[in-house]
């Protein structure tokens, strides 16, 4: 599993908000390499959960930055977020009941969602805080 080499290109302008997203990359890569290695002692399920859980914060907190500014953006973006976390949730279930996906195909998926959200929309909300003198 190809690892995500953080990069300037991945940064949204805003420090917060970059921070938080390299705990989440950080993660994914943890999951990554331990799925590779198919280290039966790497606990998947626990570290999955972690990502969750820490996405939700993480999502909070771009939520509130949105709102502070009154974002244009605001309701699209949200609606990203929480479609994400159901879908991943649904995902989730499906593994815990071993139907459904890998854990490597969940890992894909978190990944190439992750690195499209934040190029594009959070990208786009990092412009606009940027603007109103958020960094
Ligand atoms: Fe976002």
């Amino acid at each position: 599993m190809p690892m995500i080499a953080w990069s300037n290109q991945f940064s949204v302008g805003v420090q917060e908000v970059d921070k938080q997203h390299q705990v989440l990359v950080g993660i994914l890569n943890r999951l990554g390499v331990a799925l590779d290695a198919q280290d039966s002692h790497f606990d998947n399920r626990k570290v999955i959960d972690e990502m969750v859980q820490y996405t939700v914060y993480h999502f909070g907190t771009e939520e509130r930055l949105m709102r502070e500014i009154s974002y244009a953006g605001i309701d699209r973006h949200i609606g990203e977020h929480q479609s994400f976390v159901k879908k991943v949730s649904q995902l989730v279930a499906q593994v815990d009941q071993g139907q459904g996906p890998s854990l490597v195909e969940l890992l894909l998926f978190l990944r190439d969602w992750l690195v499209s959200h934040i190029l594009n929309s959070d990208r786009d909300m990092g412009d606009a805080l940027n603007l109103a003198g958020i960094r």
